[in-house]
């Protein structure tokens, strides 16, 4: 089929076509972002290959369908920024990769993790520097510290499984209790008292309307003093501007997230010649005790090869007249 593949970076590309050698396929790669202004682009294409960072709104959405798409095929697990409602309405298939590689993802926590208890990004600095002294990089043992998951999905369970290798406690919070937790030892309790209880906090819940600044300035004040909060899912389940007035009264001990609310404005991109607008982010940036990464959590040779292939692999299901197996269908 003809395939319009929006915000394909050069690793996107790669990926796809390997991949491509078994579906054949006819892959058109744009590098820029699908949005109202280029959705023109898309015509004549019957599948539209998207990112998180692309633009489907209602609006975009309708200009496709008009255009002649059929099915939308986003190379990402989240879907929050797809609006369901109207690609229902509109009779678009809308596809995603379910779980590509949720090591990857949970691994960068882990990375995070390391990263801030014994302040790697600082050290590694320091040593360039010609600075050998350990002042102010004092950490703390993982093992025997008491690990909160908001969210024991995929992710959120390969995350508990290598924490249990740390030999930490873990605590969780979900609307349901996975039993490959519950096997590991995994305690199940309110939020309120994962977050009053744990040492780390790492949040793997999708956002949706009731997760939506699951961590704001209520919650943080259950948090215990100078508690490490990590967040690779989506930057909208943390109020930013509450999480940096916690960081500034020494609530939050450590941040580190791999996503950011207004992310789309920044993340994939080379900004390093412009001057950036975002204050917020800019104030977040300067505490020594923040280290923030790219949306790269998924970013392995294992998940782009997994992600490839599932993506074409639905839209040969939908070529062939078959139900897509990973179609996203609304709650
Ligand atoms: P999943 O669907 O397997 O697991 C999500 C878990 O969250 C489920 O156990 C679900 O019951 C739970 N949940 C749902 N609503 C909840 C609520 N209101 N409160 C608490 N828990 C709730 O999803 P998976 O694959 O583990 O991914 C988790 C998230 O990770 C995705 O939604 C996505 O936003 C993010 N992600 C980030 C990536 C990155 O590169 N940083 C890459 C892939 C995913």
């Amino acid at each position: 089929m003809k395939v319009a593949v929006f915000n394909a970076k050069s690793y996107d590309r790669d990926s796809l076509t390997k991949a491509n050698t078994i579906h054949n396929h006819d892959l058109s790669f744009f590098p820029v972002r699908l949005n109202l202004e280029t959705v023109i682009l898309a015509t004549g294409f019957p599948v539209v290959s998207v990112f998180i960072n692309d633009d489907l709104s209602a609006e975009v959405l309708r200009q496709l369908a008009q255009q002649g798409t059929k099915l939308i095929a986003t190379r990402s697990a989240g879907f929050n920024h797809i609006d369901l409602d109207a690609a229902q309405e509109l009779g678009l298939t809308v596809v995603r990769v379910p779980a590509y590689s949720p090591h990857a993802v949970a691994e960068h926590a882990v990375g995070l993790i390391l990263t801030l208890n014994r302040k790697l990004h600082r050290a590694y600095n320091r040593v360039r520097d010609d600075n050998f002294s350990l002042e102010g990089l004092l950490g703390f043992d993982i093992y025997g510290s008491v690990v909160g998951i908001i969210g024991t999905g995929t992710i959120g369970s390969c995350f508990a499984r290598i924490m249990n290798g740390f030999g930490c406690k873990l605590l969780a919070y979900d609307v349901y209790q996975n039993p490959q937790c519950l096997e590991l030892g995994v305690e199940y309790m309110p939020l309120k008292e994962v977050l009053t209880m744990s040492d780390i906090i790492s949040l793997h819940c999708p956002l949706l309307p009731e997760t939506f600044h699951l961590i704001n300035g209520e919650t943080l004040q259950h948090l215990k003093p100078g508690a490490m909060l990590i967040n690779t899912s989506r930057g909208g389940l943390i109020d930013t501007k509450a999480a940096i007035e916690a960081i500034k009264s020494g609530r939050i001990g450590y941040l580190g997230i791999d996503v950011y609310e207004q992310e789309e404005e920044l993340f994939f991109e080379d900004l390093s010649d412009t001057v950036i607008q975002d204050d917020v982010f800019q104030l977040l940036q300067s505490f020594s005790n923040v280290v923030i990464t790219a949306h790269q959590g998924f970013f392995t040779r294992n998940a782009l090869a997994n992600i490839a292939e599932t993506t074409l692999a639905s839209i040969s299901e939908f070529a062939e007249g078959k139900q897509c197996q990973h179609t996203i269908t609304k709650r």
